[in-house]
Formats: C-alpha cells, sequence, structure tokens
C-alpha cells in the first residue's frame, strides 16, 4: 500500500474500519485516487510543455482582438538569427533593438543603422491597425539587408528578457505605438495596451538589464495639444492633449522620467511631428488622398472655425531618419545596474519637425500636380475628433544637441512618396479600401 492511501482525505476524522467490505471499499478508492491523481500529473506534464515550449511565446495579457495572439519564437535557430541581426560589423557601432522595426518609422530607422555597420534586431507584433501586408512587405525588404525582425508583443516581458539574454543591447529604439488619433476612439484600449502598458513593459526589462541600454523613444507633436504658442518649443506647455493619443504619449514622457529618476535609465523622447514618405502609413492623410485622387474619390479636407486654414509641420523621413540616428549616437549610457540606480542619467526631450507648416489644402495641390489628377475636394469643419487646427515645430533645441537639419521641402518628398506609391501598387499591390 503507498502512503497515499493511508492518508484521510480529510486528516484527523478518517478511522480506519477491518471489515473485508471496508478493504475492498478502501482499495477501490485508492485505484480510483491513484487514477486521478495520475490524470492530474498527466494534464500538468501537457499544460506545463505548453506553455513552456520555447517555440511558443505566452500569449499576451491584453484583451483586445489583435493580441489574442501566440508567436512564435525560441529555440537554436532562432538565436541564431537574432545574434546575426544584433552582430555589430562596424569599429564603435552600437547594438540596437527596434521595436515597431515593421512599422513606417521603424523600417527607415532599422534600414540606416543596418547600413552604417550597427547590429539591429526588429521587433514587432504585426497588428493589423492597417494593412499588414505592407508591414511584411516592409519586414522582407530589412529581411534582405540583414534586420531580423522578431514577432511579438511589447507586453511579452518573457521574450523581451530572452532578447537581452541572447543579447547585449547597448541602445533601444522604441518606436512600437498604436498610431493614429481619430482610432482612439474607436479602440481606446489599444493604445493603453501598447502606448502605456507596453511601455511600462520594456522600461522594466530595461531597468533590469546588465548593462542596461540608453533608450531613445517616440513621444508626439500631439502633446502639444491645444497650446496655440507658435513654434512649438520643447519647454512649452503640454497639459491639454486634444486625444487620448496625445495623452498616452504625454504619459510616455512622465513615465520616462520616472524610470530615469529611480533607475538610471538613460532616456531620450523625440516628439515627430506628421511623417512622410516611401513605405508610410495608411492611415495618414497624405498616403490616403493619393489613393483617393487616384481612384477618383472625393477627399475631405478641413478647415477651422471661420474659414481657418489648417496646416501640418510636415516631416520628410529621411530627416526624422537623421534626427533618430543624432539622438542615438549622442545618448549617454545609464547609469544604472540590476535594477539599481548609480548616479544621474541623462533624460532629454527634442523635436524633430520641418519648421515650416504648409495648409493642408496646398498639400493636396502638390499632390494634383504630381498625380496629374484633379482632386474632388470637399470641404469640410474640423471635427473635434483629436485634431489640431496646426502644428509647427521649433527645433533649435534638436539642431544645437544633435545636429538636426532637415533638408527636404514637402514638394520634393512628396515626389519621392508619389514615385515609391505608383511602383509599389502598380505591382499587383492593391491599395486597401
Ligand atoms: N508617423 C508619424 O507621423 C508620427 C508622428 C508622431 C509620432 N509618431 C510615433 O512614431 C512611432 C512610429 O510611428 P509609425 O508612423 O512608424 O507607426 P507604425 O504604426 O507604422 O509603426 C508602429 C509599429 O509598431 C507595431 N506595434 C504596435 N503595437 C505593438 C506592440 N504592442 N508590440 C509590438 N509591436 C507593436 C505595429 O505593428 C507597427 O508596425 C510611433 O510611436 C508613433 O506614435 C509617428
Amino acid at each position: 500500500m503507498s502512503h497515499l492511501d493511508n492518508t484521510p482525505s480529510t486528516p484527523g476524522k478518517f478511522k480506519m474500519e477491518k471489515s473485508p467490505y471496508v478493504h475492498h471499499r478502501l482499495r477501490w478508492h485508492s485505484s480510483l485516487a491513484k487514477l486521478t491523481f495520475w490524470s492530474f500529473m498527466f494534464l500538468g506534464l501537457i499544460l506545463i510543455f505548453f506553455f513552456r515550449s520555447p517555440s511558443s511565446g505566452p500569449l499576451p495579457q491584453d484583451p483586445s482582438r489583435r493580441s489574442l495572439r501566440t508567436y512564435n519564437w525560441g529555440g537554436p535557430a532562432w538565436e541564431k538569427r537574432v545574434r546575426s541581426s544584433a552582430r555589430i560589423r562596424s569599429r564603435d557601432g552600437i547594438s540596437v533593438l527596434v521595436t515597431g522595426a515593421a512599422g513606417f518609422v521603424g523600417t527607415h530607422v532599422s534600414a540606416a543603422l543596418k547600413r552604417r555597420g550597427d547590429g539591429v534586431l526588429g521587433l514587432d507584433n504585426f497588428n493589423d491597425y492597417y494593412d499588414p501586408s505592407l508591414k511584411r512587405a516592409r519586414q522582407a525588404l530589412l529581411e534582405r539587408s540583414g534586420v531580423f525582425i522578431v514577432e511579438g508583443d511589447i507586453t511579452d516581458s518573457t521574450l523581451l528578457r530572452k532578447l537581452f539574454e541572447v543579447v547585449a543591447f547597448t541602445h533601444v529604439m522604441h518606436l512600437a505605438a498604436q498610431a493614429g488619433v481619430r482610432y482612439a476612439m474607436e479602440n481606446p484600449g489599444s493604445y493603453v495596451h501598447s502606448n502605456i502598458a507596453g511601455f511600462v513593459s520594456l522600461l522594466e526589462i530595461c531597468k533590469s538589464a546588465n548593462p542596461q541600454p540608453a533608450i531613445v523613444w517616440a513621444s508626439s507633436s500631439s502633446v502639444y495639444g491645444l497650446n496655440t504658442k507658435v513654434p512649438f518649443s520643447e519647454s512649452d506647455r503640454t497639459d491639454q492633449p486634444a486625444s487620448l493619443y496625445a495623452a498616452t504619449k504625454k504619459a510616455g514622457e512622465e513615465i520616462a522620467h520616472t524610470y530615469n529618476h529611480i533607475y538610471g535609465l538613460s532616456l531620450t523622447g523625440l516628439r515627430f511631428f506628421t511623417v512622410y514618405g516611401p513605405w508610410g502609413r495608411p492611415d495618414m492623410a497624405y498616403f490616403f488622398f493619393t489613393r483617393d485622387i487616384l481612384k477618383g474619390k472625393s477627399i475631405s479636407i478641413f478647415e477651422a472655425a471661420n474659414h481657418g486654414t489648417v496646416a501640418r509641420d510636415f516631416t520628410y523621413i529621411d530627416d526624422i531618419v537623421k534626427g533618430c540616428l543624432g539622438a542615438l549616437d549622442t545618448a549617454e549610457k545609464s547609469t544604472g545596474s540590476g535594477g539599481k540606480k548609480k548616479g544621474p542619467a541623462q533624460l532629454r526631450v527634442y523635436n524633430l519637425g520641418n519648421t515650416s507648416p504648409v495648409p493642408v489644402s496646398d498639400l493636396v495641390s502638390i499632390l494634383e500636380r504630381l498625380l496629374k489628377v484633379n482632386a474632388k475636394r470637399n470641404i469640410m469643419k474640423l471635427p473635434r475628433n483629436g485634431d489640431v487646427q496646426f502644428t509647427h515645430a521649433n527645433i533649435s533645441l534638436a539642431r544645437r544637441e544633435l545636429g538636426y537639419k532637415p533638408k527636404t521641402d514637402l514638394q520634393t518628398g512628396l515626389k519621392k512618396f508619389v514615385r515609391w506609391y505608383l511602383s509599389y501598387y502598380s505591382d499587383g499591390k492593391k491599395a486597401s479600401e
């Protein structure tokens, strides 16, 4: 008899009986107990195997539709790809984890870093906020230049920890986020998931890493919200966000302050101003105006109260990339190690804009000339769904400290965008409806 057979189900209450009938019942009970025990052990083993398997990352915690996915990662071949992608190939090179690498800005920054010999590893969850086939095409582009994008979510701390175990990243270029101002009214949870929970999850891993990396991350011009003082300077007020997107970016800036203060993480926030260019984002006006003008569909152009002009400080992607590289190259090391601060660390924030706002109606005129098609303009009042009337960056701080000098005017940049658009979508790919 095993020790199990003698164990009372309720300790102290069970009394051994001696009758043969009781013996028989006991034996039967003990077989049942054994069977139940081994069934549970077996089930447990299956569950442990399933969740611990190196080829299956744990489920992300976000309940939103897009995040209910498992990602395949792990195993020796996967680690080899991670190491090879992140290997530094130039003297004084850096090794960078780029989150949101399959995104618009992430693809361009990753390619630029790789070109100069830095080690680059991408991370992206390939969500379907906009056509994921465009993200896959960007992934294929990066793959050809030797950049591997790990498929996973920034809230997956097991995956992040693993990446830092495999590679001692010197820098993190954090671009993964739920972008877009209007979509925040449709799916607010996705902004909280990626821009707040995701950022904290990433910083938690960075603070515990040894060595801690320096982090450069994308904030946004939207933090200026209802600020009316122009041009927008870094010291202007940012406490009146006009959208949940803006509020999550502002929260990111405060979270950055906290991790810098407590853990000695070196953190640089970049406030991008309406970035555009080849491989851009289909949810942005210059992109869907192009699509709709070509289809002969009417486009909505917003104007503010009293026929006020709506204008944007459109910034060409190559200029933004230079700003990102400038921020990475001037970032000082984090000062903490293993979760402990050793001294004060760098905390910065910069505007990256073009510093010459253009009315949206002028953007449409440029597109008309480049596409050789007249747009069907539908002038509408600017709705109160998060968009602000104008943006205009003061970039003197970035110029002074990062050597940032935007060179591309809207006409030149849109010409490059239109050339890419026509070749990309005439290649058999369909611009999403
Ligand atoms: N493009 C602009 O005009 C602009 C302006 C201001 C700020 N920004 C910021 O710059 C960054 C890059 O923007 P973009 O235009 O390249 O956007 P994008 O949507 O093209 O790129 C973001 C990428 O992050 C990924 N991602 C989102 N949530 C994720 C998560 N939880 N885990 C892993 N990956 C995730 C997406 O799949 C996407 O590929 C974002 O932080 C954005 O908020 C962009």
